[in-house]
């Protein structure tokens, strides 16, 4: 079995001679099933051709912090998003120097500063460099933060002295980030391995007539922070999206609707082999009794539009036979808890997530930012305080898990 199987690594490779051999540490973790993009400082690319590196793994090699272009395929933000780890060999005296400063002048120190995946370092640099204080007092402040340090080994060194400082080979740094990923998996990154989680997100769109229909501001960007963190949980993870302009985690299965009746229809598709079912789209509660076929001419000052109930697409999944663990959204502008129990209630759910949208000083829809009121049955209630909708998403996912093993 491939020990790095879908783990996604960020290589950082910073200017030492060592360099040359962070090729070989390349191919032995894709060997092993990771997907590798590569970050390279600049003296990096003085000892090795970023080109090397984009043909041995299949991915462009990121080198500027200010690059237009990389900003536009894939911001800083975004590699330091998608990264599960990051590993930097060869770490130079510098490059540990910077990181432990918090400096974010170039692209990987910048990424260092801009992720909370785990950080693994290989320390390569001449004897005296690595023995000297500095260096001492910056691999200890690193270490106080939770960065993993492989080596240095001892040997024969490129400048031709022989004590401590040698990065240690590919193989045995291969080795030891699956033995320290496997160990540092803490509970919560494994809390939804083995599960199938069904997720709705964003606005439905109801048809009007060929070019005009209703719709909501939800933007999906919950939806979809909850299905990235899910992934990153371990669950298999589908996503029924509505029209968003959003891009989702490569391992989730997405499918794309736009009406009410259509994401209905793909829930259901999907449904049985479901082991919980979030439902955070803004499903609109109403379309057109008659879609029209021919765009609507103006005419009358007044138009009036006939306007039917959608099914509760929720409602429908909850009330199956053998349904999946529920969980509700409830958008509330006022009475927040009185009218989520109500939901959670009435539509027979395991939870409910309360968010108030009433608050003009601090929209939701669109926001990147979210808090929670979680509540469940028998009083059960948690407070998810302010944070980006991936923190909330994460931390509503572990509720979730815990809910989930409560019922199991
Ligand atoms: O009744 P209300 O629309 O406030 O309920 C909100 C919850 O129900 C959300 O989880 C939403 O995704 C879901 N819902 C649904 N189908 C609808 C309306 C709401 O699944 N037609």
């Amino acid at each position: 079995m491939q020990a790095l199987k879908k783990k996604k690594i960020l290589l950082g490779i910073s200017g030492g001679i060592a360099a040359y051999k962070s090729a070989i540490l390349a191919r032995r973790l894709i060997e092993e099933g990771a997907t590798v993009k590569v970050v390279m400082s600049s003296g990096a690319q003085a000892f090795i051709q970023p080109l090397t590196f984009q043909a041995l793994t299949g991915n462009p090699v990121h080198t500027d912090l200010l690059d237009p272009a990389a900003e536009a395929a894939m911001g800083h933000i975004e590699l330091a998003r998608w990264a599960d780890c990051i590993l930097i060999a060869p770490a130079t005296a510098n490059t540990l120097a910077r990181i432990a400063n918090g400096l974010s002048d170039d692209l990987l120190s910048t990424l260092c500063l801009a992720t909370d995946a785990p950080l693994f370092v290989a320390p390569a640099m001449n004897r005296l460099m690595w023995a000297n204080a500095a260096t001492t007092a910056n691999c200890e402040t690193l270490a106080s933060r939770g960065v993993h340090f492989f080596g240095p080994g001892e040997g024969f060194q490129a400048c031709g002295e022989v004590g401590s400082g040698r990065m240690m080979e590919p193989e045995d740094i291969r080795d030891a980030l699956i033995a320290s990923l496997n160990s540092t998996a803490s509970a919560s990154e494994l809390a939804l391995s083995g599960k199938n989680l069904l997720i709705t997100a964003g606005p439905t769109r109801e048809a009007i007539d060929p070019v005009r229909y209703l719709s909501n501001h939800s933007s999906g960007k919950m939806g979809f922070a909850i299905a990235d963190a899910a992934t990153k949980m371990g669950a298999s993870v589908t996503l029924v999206a509505g029209p968003v302009s959003l891009t989702a985690n490569p391992d989730v299965k997405r499918i794309d609707v736009s009406s009410a009746n259509d994401m209905l229809d793909a829930v259901m598709q999907q449904v049985s082999t479901s082991d919980v079912f979030i439902s955070v789209a803004a499903v609109a509660d109403y379309r057109l009794e008659e879609v029209k076929e021919q765009k609507i001419k103006k005419s009358d000052d007044t138009m009036q539009l006939t306007l039917v109930r959608n099914p509760d697409i929720l409602k429908s999944v909850s009330t199956l036979p053998n349904r999946p663990f529920c969980l509700g959204f409830a958008a509330e502008t006022e009475n927040v808890e009185e009218h989520a129990r109500g939901k959670l209630k009435n539509k027979n759910l395991d939870m409910i997530a309360a968010n108030n949208v009433g608050n003009k000083d601090n929209p939701v829809f669109g926001s990147d930012t979210n808090s929670l009121d979680v509540y469940w049955p028998e009083d059960g209630h948690s407070k998810i305080p302010s944070g980006s909708k991936h923190d909330v998403a994460k931390a509503l996912l572990e509720l979730l898990t815990q809910r989930l093993e409560n019922t199991e």
